[in-house]
């Protein structure tokens, strides 16, 4: 019979009194009783019939599930929290490929592969490790939420596991759990919905402390509106009731289990203000957050796109009222800003004062901007893109900043 021959490993969450073990093999035909295992061994499998592992310690299972507030049909193979809250699932291995109407198989196969099939033999999902037997192989979903493929008989070498979060692993998960190791590059990735694992647009990027959130390959928040974002996800593995989830809406979450309410709650996210959200208000436009009106355009600057900057879009951002260039520009100081200087094109001269960097800028049309700081040695820039990014307030900035830039308009622009 498969279902005993298969059920050989049992962890201590399998709460049978001794006088019930006795009765095991009878009791064995009821899964409820039967899935408490952490363990699958070659040629072993388990079922979309209820069968799962479960962690050693009883934190995490694995196994078939559709998410909350799907319709069903569609199934996964995933880790969710056994002890706490079966629907937060914090790992998918066929992310993208539901098994529709079919019943599902997690097999480690006698030649050792690792693959969610259905019973016709179609493959939804594999390590793609492939197989080079003799081997002694098992899979293991341990009680900090990893499931982790070895072969025992090379060492105790891990072939594979779902900790590993390193960039362009299309196994992604969108969830960081304690333990991660964070030192690696790390990538996660959102759901596409509430009840749709599949890869989303939104996805973290860290390398070293450095953490940026993109929108399909573009930045999008990589100023976060608080440090203690930052603080939090190094200090991840201290605390083993959080999760941090890149949502599929484009939020960073990090949630603790509150042990009393029962529930997850929601300690920050990031972006936590309109402003941290990459040139939120396009080029030239200013980003505050406590306006009631958050974005606006610099003096000599109004909206590329009108009705769309009324209505709330401000993406298409400001331009010059009149693009001519001459030797009696203005220059309109900005004080207090950070702005984005990823353009390579940032020219850097030593000058002996405010007024030298003004004439340097004043001798080329593609100047736009200059900014000087005389805090150290002397430094003009010349600015020859426009100016992204703009924040009012920049508190907490990641971006270069400094005390004022001074942005060129024509004069007949801001009414002299
Ligand atoms: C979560 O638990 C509920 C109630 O016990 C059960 O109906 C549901 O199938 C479980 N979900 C998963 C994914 O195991
Ligand atoms: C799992 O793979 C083995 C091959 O190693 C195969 O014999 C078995 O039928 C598979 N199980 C299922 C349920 O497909
Ligand atoms: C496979 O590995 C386990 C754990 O190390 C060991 O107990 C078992 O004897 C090994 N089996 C074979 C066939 O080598
Ligand atoms: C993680 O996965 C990447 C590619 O998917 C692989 O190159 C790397 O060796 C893995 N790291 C670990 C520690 O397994
Ligand atoms: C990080 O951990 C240290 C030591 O436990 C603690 O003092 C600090 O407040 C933590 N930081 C955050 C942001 O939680
Ligand atoms: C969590 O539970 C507490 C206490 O029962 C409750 O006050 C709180 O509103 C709950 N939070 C959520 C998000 O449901
Ligand atoms: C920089 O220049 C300003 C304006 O001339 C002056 O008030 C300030 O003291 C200068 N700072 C330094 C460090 O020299």
């Amino acid at each position: 019979m498969r279902t005993s021959a298969n059920i050989r490993r049992w962890s201590s969450n399998c709460r049978l009194s001794s006088m019930l073990i006795l009765y095991m093999p009878l009791l064995c035909s009821f899964y409820a009783y039967c899935e408490a295992r952490d363990t699958l061994k070659q040629g072993e499998w388990i079922s979309d019939n209820g069968e799962t592992l479960v962690s050693a310690g009883g934190r995490f299972e694995f196994g078939f599930f559709s998410p909350t507030g799907s319709s069903g049909n569609k199934r996964y193979v995933g880790i969710w929290y056994h002890e706490w809250d079966n629907r937060t699932v914090v790992w998918v291995a066929n992310r993208d490929s539901p098994i529709i109407n079919a019943n599902g198989v997690f097999n480690l196969t006698e030649d050792g592969e690792l693959m969610v099939l259905d019973t016709t033999g179609k493959v939804y999902w594999s390590t793609n490790i492939g197989s080079s037997c003799p081997c002694n192989r098992t899979v293991t979903l341990t009680n900090s939420g990893n499931l982790v493929y070895e072969d025992y008989g090379v060492l105790n070498n891990i072939l594979w596991e779902s900790f590993n979060t390193s960039t362009g692993s299309d196994t992604s998960t969108d969830t960081l759990l304690p333990g991660m190791d964070q030192n690696m590059y790390l990538y996660l990735t959102s759901w596409k919905g509430s009840d749709d694992p599949g890869k989303g647009s939104f996805s973290l990027g860290k390398y070293r402390s450095s953490n940026k959130i993109y929108k399909g390959g573009n930045i999008y928040c990589d100023r976060f509106s608080s440090d203690q974002m930052d603080a939090k996800l190094g200090n991840l593995s201290r605390d083993f009731t959080a999760r941090v989830v890149m949502g599929f809406s484009g939020k960073l979450e990090y949630w603790r289990w509150d042990v009393k309410g029962m529930n997850w709650s929601l300690i920050m996210a990031e972006p936590g203000n309109k402003c941290a959200v990459y040139n939120y208000c396009g080029n030239y436009g200013v980003c505050n957050p406590d306006n009631n009106l958050v974005c606006k355009c610099l003096p000599g600057f109004k909206p590329n796109a009108p009705e769309k900057w009324h209505s709330g879009d401000f993406s298409n951002g400001c331009a010059r009222n009149s693009m001519s260039c001459g030797e009696n520009d203005m220059f309109f100081p900005v004080h207090a800003m950070s702005w984005d200087d990823k353009d390579s094109n940032l020219k850097r001269v030593p000058v002996k004062d405010e007024s030298a960097c003004k004439t340097e800028c004043l001798k080329s049309c593609d100047c736009r901007s200059y900014s000087y700081d005389n805090d150290t040695n002397n430094n003009c820039y010349i600015v020859t893109q426009d100016l992204l990014d703009l924040q009012e307030y920049a508190e907490g900035s990641n971006s270069f900043s400094v005390q004022s830039i001074s942005v060129r308009v024509a004069i007949s622009d801001i009414g002299f």
